[in-house]
């Protein structure tokens, strides 16, 4: 039999502006057909080749733009340049950075952020999750704020990554961040200035607690200085967050939800409206413990794996000064984690880093005998493989999107599965 000679049809289905690795960037008008995963828009050259298209400050539905694009083998991808026509929807940016910093994509869509990215999530699960026809949006209430920001100073300057690049766009405030924050970022440069703090060029964190009031600075090897009236202080005291009576600890530069007040909401509505309950919770990915905490009265015990050992010994703390019977192990939970695990009663919730699950881990969690399984992911893409590599197994039977980011593309999704 004649073997077909791929390289050849491959070239033969190029188009022509495809010409060796990089193709030169070329100017396209044309309409916003809808909003994709990620914050992109989505056009099409008349061919019918689509072109994602991505932007600073939101795009609309409908809208008609320039761009300049580059094509690759298939699809084109785009800046836009500027807008030929403007949904009535679309509001001046409070920001001044906005255009430039890489942080927020969505300013100019104003209290209409929300509506744009549950139509970026649509797009995504009918995709990639198409049996998914039900599913909870929850859209942050306008009062939600950072409580962690991350800074980069570089000697003479302190601000945010510029747009899809390493420099560094100078910021005097921040609008998506809590106002203790963004009054502490002039204070933090001064201090740079001076030399009052480490002035080689580094990245800096400003974290503050729940509820909002003392501002923690920390340096890249996790040493941090608390901000009083007259400077920066030393400190080695924990950032501490209580919610409904409950007070929940972490070393300051440690990981911790971003907008935790309307987290912590988001998060507790969402585990009442399923009714999350049962004998043990197996906490994996556990953090400082916020799931093991806001989950306390449903669970007769919580067992919390946790690799980062700050945040284990935190959540050993956390556990026990609320009575939480259980136990929490520092350990890398795909190693921690065995064949069969739990009971019909239980409940395992994984709350794993961006990148999502390992095709290890993803296997043993196949074998599990509990009751419900929980996965929690802030990476949409990641999310959608996990559930579909579940799946011979687990069956995704509520799904709730939780808008943890504003202004941002990214959301939090939360899965219950059930056995299949
Ligand atoms: C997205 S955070 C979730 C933390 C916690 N559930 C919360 O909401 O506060 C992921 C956590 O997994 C931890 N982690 C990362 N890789 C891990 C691993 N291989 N095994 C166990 N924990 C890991 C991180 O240190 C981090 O605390």
């Amino acid at each position: 039999m004649k073997r077909k000679d791929s390289s050849k049809s491959g070239m033969r289905n190029r188009p022509s502006v495809y010409q060796g690795s990089a193709s030169p960037k070329v100017k396209w008008t044309g309409k916003v057909e809808r909003l994709a995963w990620g914050g992109l828009g989505v056009g099409r050259e008349e061919d019918g080749r689509l072109i994602l298209l991505s932007a600073p400050l939101a795009l609309f539905p409908g809208e008609e733009v320039e761009a300049e694009v580059r094509w690759k083998a298939r699809h084109g991808e785009g800046d836009v340049l500027r807008w030929m026509t403007s949904d009535p929807r679309r509001v001046a940016t409070t920001c001044p950075v906005a255009r430039l910093c890489g942080g927020c994509d969505l300013w100019e869509s104003g209290a209409h952020a929300s509506e744009l990215k549950k139509l970026m999530v649509e797009d995504l699960l009918r995709r990639q999750l198409p049996d998914t026809t039900e599913w909870a949006w929850h859209p942050a209430p306008p009062e939600a704020r950072r409580h962690r920001i991350q800074l980069h100073w570089a000697g003479r300057t302190l601000g945010f990554h510029r747009r899809r690049s390493h420099s560094i766009v100078p910021v005097q405030a921040c609008p998506v961040a809590h106002s203790v924050l963004s009054d502490a970022i002039p204070r933090l440069r001064e201090a740079l200035e001076e030399g009052a703090l480490p002035s080689r060029p580094q990245r800096w964190e400003l974290a503050t607690g729940t509820p909002a009031n003392l501002v923690f600075a920390v340096m890249e090897d996790g040493r941090s200085w608390q901000l009083e009236p007259d400077g920066w202080h030393p400190s080695t005291q924990p950032i501490v967050h209580t919610f409904r009576g409950d007070s929940l600890r972490h070393r300051a530069g440690g990981f911790f939800q971003v907008s935790p007040p309307w987290a912590m909401e988001a998060f507790r509505q969402t585990f009442e409206t399923w009714d999350v309950r049962g004998n043990t919770l197996f906490d994996l990915y556990g953090g400082v413990g916020l799931f093991s905490v806001l989950l306390r009265d449903r669970f007769k015990d919580a067992v919390l794996v946790e690799s980062e050992p700050h945040a284990v010994a935190w959540a050993r703390q956390n556990l026990e000064s609320l009575n939480i019977p259980g136990a929490c192990h520092a350990s890398d939970a795909s190693e921690w984690i065995t064949a069969g695990l739990g009971q019909t009663e239980d409940v395992i919730l994984v709350d794993p880093p961006r990148i999502g699950l390992s095709p290890g881990f993803t296997e043993l969690l196949r074998t599990a005998k509990t009751g419900t399984l929980i996965l929690v992911g802030c990476d949409g893409a990641a999310f959608c493989r996990d559930i579909k590599r579940l799946a011979p197994e687990w069956r995704l039977e509520k799904l709730a999107v939780l808008d943890l980011f504003p202004m941002t593309p990214h959301v939090e999704f939360v899965g219950l599965l059930k056995p299949c």
